[in-house]
């Protein structure tokens, strides 16, 4: 085949594509494919995240801010994208979600391994983030990977140490450089992310009320609200307290 034999369909593989949405409910029920397509969506989405965190990291151990910056903002950009994606769903009235969600069975959205993998590789190791990935079941390889890592935060203050930059310089030194910028962006991408957590249990919230269980077998938001000031960079938060707290 040359590359004049390939059309837009065959490019996107559309045929294929718009064959997944597989509805569960039975009479179909109109409002099940919107839900299926937020998710689709929102896991493509998380699919060229990793792709890019990937990269991220490379450059960030290659030394190379201003390239690493690039990819920050890439993701920041896709992370505001998912969230805003969320909002689609403000429309699905609970007595309607209702009407289909016994047909999801146990599918939850705490199985996608895609989310837990930006997770890992956004830096989280702590003790209920590891442990429910091992309650899971056996850690996929791609995920194992990711844990062994450094994490992001200490390849950024790395990157930091070798251009003779510390935290404190970057926010109290002359003016603002390549690495400060990435600083901020890397403080965005963990407002991203915590808005996307804020939206998500600010919908389950709308939809099926702060008390209901989820089909995962959680507490539902009460659960997910806990998460919601999870932080990726602690350290450049706290730096900011520095100039106003000063010992
Ligand atoms: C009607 C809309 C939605 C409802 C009612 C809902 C409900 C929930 C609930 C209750 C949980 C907690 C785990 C459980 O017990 O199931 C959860 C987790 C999760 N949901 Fe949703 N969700 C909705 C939409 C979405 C969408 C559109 C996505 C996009 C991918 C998503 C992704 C996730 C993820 C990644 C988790 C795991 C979060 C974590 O463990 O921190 N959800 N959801």
């Amino acid at each position: 085949m040359t590359a004049d034999d390939v059309n837009y369909p065959d490019y996107l593989a559309l045929d294929e594509l718009l064959a997944l949405q597989r509805l569960r409910s039975s009479p179909e029920h109109p409002d099940e494919l919107l839900f299926i397509v937020v998710h689709q969506a929102s896991e493509l989405w998380f699919k060229v995240i990793i792709q890019q965190l990937h990269a991220l990291i490379d450059r960030l151990k290659s030394g190379d801010a201003e390239l690493a910056l690039w990819h920050v903002q890439r993701i920041n950009t896709l992370m505001r994208i998912v969230a805003e994606q969320l909002s689609s769903l403000d429309t699905l009235p609970p007595q309607r979600f209702q009407q289909f969600r016994s047909f999801l069975g146990n599918s939850s959205g705490q199985q996608s391994q895609q989310f837990r993998l930006i997770g890992a590789l956004s830096g989280m190791r702590d003790d209920h983030f590891v442990g429910v990935l091992k309650a899971a079941g056996t850690i996929p390889g791609p995920l194992q990977a990711a844990l062994e890592m450094p994490r992001l935060e200490d390849l950024f203050h790395e990157l930091a140490a070798d251009r003779g930059k510390t935290l404190e310089s970057l926010y109290t030194g002359p003016g603002p450089d390549p690495v400060f910028f990435l600083a901020e962006a890397l403080l965005e991408y963990d407002q991203a992310f915590q808005r996307w957590r804020f939206l998500h249990v600010q919908l389950v919230e709308r939809i099926i009320g702060p008390g209901t269980g989820g089909t995962g077998g959680t507490l539902g938001a009460q659960f997910l609200a806990r998460s919601v000031s999870q932080r990726f960079f602690p350290t450049l938060w706290a730096v900011r307290a520095k100039l106003f707290n000063p010992a």
